[in-house]
Formats: C-alpha cells, sequence, structure tokens
C-alpha cells in the first residue's frame, strides 16, 4: 500500500494562469470585482484592463485591491519598464476575459477596432477570448448585436451568456451578466480544453436515487452529489466532454457538462448505459439504492388501524457490473463503515471494475454531504494508495490522475 501525502501537487485549473480581464462599462461592472476576486483566490494572476466607462462604475483601486496587480485604464501611458501595454498584456494572457462585455464593446471586437487598451489588446491577443454580454435586451437582441456575437463565435470566441432575468431598467429578458461563479465556470472550462483529458469522453453518476412509496413518499440516501459533481468538474477542467448522471441534489450544474436528470436508479441505468455507449471512463459515485418497492402505490398510503405496513422490495440492477465497453475504464465507489479497504477489494472484484474508490463514510469529514472525504483507491492490479482527508475536487483529480494511464492503455 502507498500512503500518498500532498507529494504529487493536485491539480488545480487555474493556479498560475495569467488571465487579462476587460472590464466594459455596463452596470454589472460591480459584479466584475467579484469575479476577479475569485479567480485571483484560485489562484490565476489577473490584471484587469478598464475601460473609461467601467472606470465610471466601480475604481481601479477596488480591482487592484482584489487582484493584488496594477490596473489598466490608459492607452498611452508609458510604464517604468518601456513595455507596450496592450501588446504586454496580450502576450502575456493564457485567457482574455471581457466580462461585463457592453453592446459598444462587444461592437468592436467583431470589427477589430482597437481604439481603447481593452479592444487593443483582444485584438493583440492570440489566447482564447470569453465574453459575457451585459446590456439592455433591445440592445441585446438589435440584429446589429445579434450579427456581431454570430461573427465572433465563428472566429471561435466562447460566449458566456448572457443569462436572462430582471435587468437595471426594471425589465425582464435576456441581458444579464452570468453569476461570477458561472463564469469561473466558463473560464475553467476554456483554459482546460487543452488538459490530457481532451478528447476523451467521461461518464459521472452522482446523488442518491429516490424510489418512490406511493406518491409523495419515497426511498432516498444521504448522498448530497457532491463527490459526483466535483469529479464532472474535475474532468471539464482538464478537457474531457462529461455527461453528468445526477439524481436530484441542490447543486449549482457544473458549467460546459452535460447534465442528465434522474431519479430512480432503474432511470439511472438507462442514462448511464446511453451515455456509455460511447465513453472512456465512467465513475458511479452515485449512492444507488439497491432495492425499490415492487409495486409503488397510485395513491398516497394511509393508516390502517394499528396495524404495521409491510413494504416489499425488490433488487435493482447493478449498474456499475452490468455496463460494459469495449474501451470502457470503470470506476466505481464503495461506501463502507468500518474495514473500507478490505471490503471494497471484494467489490472491486464483484463488479468487474478497473478501479474502486473505497470510503469509510463513518469518518469524520468523509463521504455522505462533506465537502472533504478520505479514500483510498484500489486498482484491479492489486495497488492500493490511501489518500489523506482532501476537498472532493482534490479528491476527484487524484481519481482521474490514477484512471488516465489506464485509458491510455485501452
Ligand atoms: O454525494 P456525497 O454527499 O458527496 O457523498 C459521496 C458518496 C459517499 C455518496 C460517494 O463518495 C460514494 O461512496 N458513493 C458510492 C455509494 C454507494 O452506493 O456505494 P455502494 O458500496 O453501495 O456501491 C458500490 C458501487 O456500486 C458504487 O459505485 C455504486 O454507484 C454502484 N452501484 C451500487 C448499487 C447499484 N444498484 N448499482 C451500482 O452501480
Amino acid at each position: 500500500m502507498t500512503d500518498s501525502d500532498q507529494q504529487t501537487p493536485v491539480f488545480k485549473p487555474l493556479e498560475g494562469r495569467s488571465i487579462v480581464f476587460g472590464v466594459s462599462g455596463g452596470i454589472a461592472a460591480y459584479k466584475a470585482a467579484d469575479l476577479a476576486s475569485r479567480l485571483t483566490q484560485q489562484g490565476a494572476l489577473v490584471d484587469v484592463i478598464l475601460t473609461e466607462g467601467a472606470a465610471n462604475m466601480v475604481s481601479a483601486i477596488t480591482f487592484a485591491a482584489l487582484t493584488h496587480r496594477p490596473v489598466h485604464e490608459r492607452m498611452f501611458e508609458i510604464p517604468a519598464d518601456m513595455r507596450i501595454g496592450h501588446i504586454d498584456l496580450a502576450t502575456r494572457a493564457d485567457l482574455m476575459l471581457v466580462a461585463p462585455a457592453t453592446a459598444n464593446t462587444i461592437a468592436k471586437l467583431a470589427h477589430g477596432i482597437s481604439d481603447n487598451l481593452l479592444t487593443a489588446t483582444a485584438l493583440a491577443t492570440t489566447a482564447p477570448l470569453v465574453i459575457a454580454p451585459a446590456m439592455n435586451v433591445n440592445m441585446y437582441r438589435h440584429p446589429a448585436t445579434q450579427e456581431n456575437i454570430q461573427q465572433l463565435r465563428e472566429r471561435g470566441a466562447h460566449m458566456a451568456g448572457p443569462a436572462e432575468g430582471r435587468l437595471a431598467t426594471g425589465i425582464s429578458g435576456p441581458g444579464r451578466m452570468e453569476e461570477p461563479e458561472v463564469l469561473v465556470g466558463h473560464v475553467r472550462l476554456v483554459l482546460g480544453k487543452a488538459g490530457d483529458y481532451a478528447g476523451r469522453r467521461v461518464v459521472v453518476s452522482a446523488g442518491g436515487t429516490r424510489e418512490p412509496l406511493d406518491p409523495v413518499r419515497m426511498l432516498v440516501n444521504r448522498s448530497s452529489g457532491k463527490m459526483g459533481y466535483a469529479l464532472a468538474e474535475a474532468a471539464r477542467d482538464r478537457g474531457a466532454e462529461v455527461t453528468l448522471v445526477s439524481a436530484p441534489a441542490a447543486l449549482p450544474e457544473p458549467v460546459g457538462v452535460r447534465l442528465v436528470p434522474v431519479e430512480t436508479a432503474l432511470q439511472m441505468r438507462d442514462a448511464v448505459a446511453d451515455a456509455c455507449r460511447d465513453a472512456d471512463l465512467l465513475t458511479m459515485a452515485a449512492a444507488v439504492a439497491d432495492f425499490r418497492p415492487v409495486a409503488p402505490a397510485g395513491g398516497k398510503i394511509k393508516r390502517a388501524g394499528k396495524n404495521a405496513l409491510t413494504v416489499h422490495l425488490e433488487q435493482n440492477p447493478d449498474i456499475v457490473a452490468e455496463i460494459s465497453g469495449e474501451r470502457l475504464i470503470k470506476v466505481a465507489f464503495a461506501a463502507e463503515t468500518g474495514d473500507a479497504a478490505e471490503k471494497a477489494r471484494t467489490k472491486l472484484a464483484a463488479k468487474g471494475v478497473d478501479l474502486i474508490v473505497a470510503n469509510d463514510v463513518s469518518e469524520p469529514g468523509s463521504g455522505f454531504g462533506t465537502d472533504t472525504n478520505r479514500v483510498a483507491i484500489l486498482s484491479a492490479d492489486g495497488g492500493e494508495e490511501q489518500l489523506p482527508l482532501m476537498d472532493k475536487l482534490a479528491v476527484a483529480h487524484r481519481i482521474l490522475d490514477r484512471a488516465l494511464p489506464l485509458l491510455s492503455s485501452r
């Protein structure tokens, strides 16, 4: 058994990545400060460019304080090192983000107009461009804006939003800037495209299935979906095309992931089988009910005097054991209370999987509903890696690290 400490650094999608963050003058500029902060907290080096309009909405000091870096506003300022502002920013960018992107800035980007530092940098960079439109609904729907957006899309720009909802003028419709946490997802999606899972199709199951007893009651379990959603995000961050088959979970839908909502184990079986048809990797983090009521009642079950209620259950299919594919690598989890690794080894063989993640759900901070997990990863060739308590995203990356060489071998 190897006891893995933090020797191999856990992959962090934004760590050390250079993001040139153009902010144009929409009212959503106030949310850009939060976005700059989130990107910085996740390790990105964020260089903010403010247009004149944006500087009227939020001050440069706010962004400088949040990013710990100088903020750029003017095209023709001469820095002490004599480097040319927009070319220097354009060259260092791993990604350029424009949020909010007003109709005016979008028009300039579409037509190659470079009359301010933001648009000049966008013209000079070869880095991927992520644009988060934000404007009045009529400006957004105007054919000129729609054509500009289409043109940018065709040139490879990634459009993030806009979202629909209440706009600053009080009317509702498309035109709201996507929320900062969603935009972080878009940035991670675009930066991850050339990752080590690029070209791989990954299916993840998440959450606890629900088996109806009657129209108002069901058999459930304690899975929150956090482990599965972390796996989906981690695979997305490394360039995979991800399908997330999820039982109901109170979690935001991960950006750039195909979400297939299900309720019961039978629905999950069908959705997983469908998604696995052309997949490379299946990771079953879902807590699937082993049994379901044989005959769910059509109406609400009533008390009958003092009589006990007997419910007959039948077995659900074992999804992960059932599914096979020529090149499909299968990863199961084993939620156990005590002797997790030993019990997981038995399950690994019984279910015919390549890896199994032994999860002692009785340990503090580990298992159901927590943000952290403590697991051991066991492989069919006898290998076993015990991981320390880590956040679920880090656990997800360790699982993907283990699965990657198996994918390459098929
Ligand atoms: O969702 P969270 O709150 O973040 O919690 C995470 C988790 C504890 C749910 C997760 O880490 C975990 O351990 N998931 C597997 C839970 C489980 O059902 O374990 P099991 O030992 O009963 O099943 C073993 C494996 O077979 C699992 O991969 C399971 O998805 C799969 N299975 C089980 C039953 C079934 N009918 N079909 C299956 O495919």
